[in-house]
């Protein structure tokens, strides 16, 4: 059980707090994980009382939990809310935090601060808390976390550090990648490090490429003001993807404690390659959804999304090909892709190895020589497939794939939120699932000089039907003409 604590929400009544942090809470209440010391509250601008934000909780809660909701344990979450009223740059709110901290009603001296607000005023608030004193307790801890995305570009990152880092040192802020809390992701660890089997391939000797994709059916869902301007490769690539990234190809840490583990994200990170500005085009492409048909349903393109600037060029799509140089993967290409509005919606990594160095079948009538796949599927299902060449039945000599697949596949998981993960970590001061800041300025480095070029190239940009896989000019990025997208387990 973890310490006892008192979390205070900024953003309380925003969309991730509503979406994401609340259902969290009653999960883990639900299932007895948190201290029953902890108390939560909910900053926000709304002149509520406690009893008035316990009513919108329990509101919330009855429209986001998907099955029963139990009574019993939404009274008792709601019994540890209480609600501050206060303005982001406003001192006054600050002041009323820092004196019902002070009241009696049983707050923790530990402190956990959840900044679920626009990143624009991560530095604001931090700044007051300090002011309040609220950053550095005499007795007990306090701790920041923020959410991605951490910056804009490298130097806006850089510069949102330095304000955090006046008030926090890098031990007190837990920066959320929310991939990391998947449990799913973390299975990619387990299945690398815990058996033997396929680290003597794991490697450029064996791997032809590997294959990230994050596709999702959904378009941007009313968030115009958030993606238009950011665009895919800022939303997705350059944090959820480049993590993935890092687990596939990562050396075996010494432990797996937080600072092992990140140093070894970091090398990673380190070791990609930088894309020289004449060479953006090589390494990425962008697109932008057009309208399509799913199922018979028009769907609109993202220009007439609603408050999407109708003269966008922001990418809906991005697809980049990166180098790791180093011993173990150098001449690997990795392909990261992503994409809104896509064929559907799944999270996969696909590693293809290479030909047998000897076509001993090839005077046979072997239709096709595939090659090995192992494909790790994220979401929706977790899932673990081998596809391996094997004789067909019969009397001649012909080759079928078979598939292996993991018992997992068939068998819908349970699975957690990755909030309801990482919000217990924070409360136990577990850093191991947060970025260290220099995992984000190396990633904000790979993904950099694409942007940079990108942006002077605002008056074209290419399309896909809205329900597609993107455009067939995205494969310009292959190395070789027999690599394709895998866009599912099956394709
Ligand atoms: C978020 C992005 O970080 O991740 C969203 O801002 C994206 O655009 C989401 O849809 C995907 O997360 P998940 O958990 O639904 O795969």
């Amino acid at each position: 059980m973890n310490e006892s604590c008192t979390l205070v929400i900024f953003g309380a009544t925003g969309n991730l707090s509503q979406i994401k942090l609340l259902p969290a809470l009653y999960e883990l209440e639900k299932n007895e994980h948190l201290a029953s010391s902890l108390r939560v509250i909910g900053f926000g601008r709304r002149d509520w009382s406690d009893a008035h934000w316990r009513e919108e909780v329990r509101r919330i809660l009855t429209e986001r939990i998907s099955g029963q909701l139990e009574t019993a344990v939404v009274d008792h979450l709601l019994e540890r809310l209480y609600f501050v009223e206060g303005d982001l740059e406003d001192t006054a709110g600050y002041e009323r935090l820092a004196s019902r901290l002070q009241s009696d009603q049983g707050f923790s001296v530990n402190l956990v601060f959840y900044l679920a607000i626009a990143p624009t005023f991560y530095g604001i608030t931090a700044e007051r808390l300090a002011a309040s004193g609220l950053n550095a307790r005499q007795h007990g801890w306090s701790r920041l976390v923020v959410e991605k995305p951490f910056g804009y570009d490298l130097e806006s990152a850089e510069i949102l550090d330095q304000k955090l880092h006046r008030h926090f040192s890098e031990n007190q802020v837990y920066r959320i990648d929310h991939y990391l809390g998947k449990s799913t992701v973390q299975n990619v660890l387990v299945f690398r490090f815990a058996n033997l089997l396929f680290e003597p391939l794991w490697n450029r000797n064996y791997i032809d490429h590997v294959q990230i994709t994050h596709a999702e059916a959904r378009g941007i869902e009313g968030r115009a003001g958030f993606y238009d301007g950011v665009g895919a490769l800022r939303d997705m690539i350059q944090s959820h993807l480049l993590q993935m990234l890092t687990l596939v190809a990562m050396e075996p840490p010494p432990s797996l404690d937080a600072e092992a583990l990140r140093d070894e994200k970091v090398k990673v990170l380190r070791s990609i390659r930088p894309i020289p500005r004449q060479a953006v085009h090589a390494h990425a492409f962008r697109a932008q959804y057009r309208g399509g048909q799913v199922d018979a349903v028009d769907l609109a393109s993202y220009l007439e999304e609603p408050g999407v600037d109708p003269r966008s060029s922001t990418e809906t799509y991005a697809a980049l090909k990166l180098y790791i140089d180093n011993w173990r993967w150098r001449g690997v290409p990795f392909y990261l892709r992503t994409g809104k509005r896509m064929g559907a919606t799944t999270s996969l990594i696909s590693i293809r190895f290479r030909h047998p160095p000897q076509q001993l079948f090839s005077d046979t009538p072997i239709e096709q020589f595939r090659p090995n796949w192992l494909l790790l599927n994220i979401q929706p299902n977790e899932c673990m497939r081998l596809e391996l060449l094997v004789k067909q039945p019969g009397l001649t000599m012909r080759t079928q794939t078979e598939r292996l697949d993991a018992s997992t596949c068939s068998i819908g998981r349970d699975q957690i939120d990755a909030y309801e993960a990482l919000i217990l970590d924070v409360l136990q001061g577990d850093h191991s699932l947060f970025l260290r800041y220099d995992e984000v300025n190396y990633a904000w480095r790979v993904v950099d000089p694409v942007l940079k070029l990108w942006v002077t190239e605002r008056d074209y940009i290419y399309t896909y039907p809205a329900g597609s896989w993107g455009p067939i000019e995205a494969n310009r990025l292959f190395d070789k003409e027999n690599q394709d997208w895998r866009n599912g387990m099956d394709e």
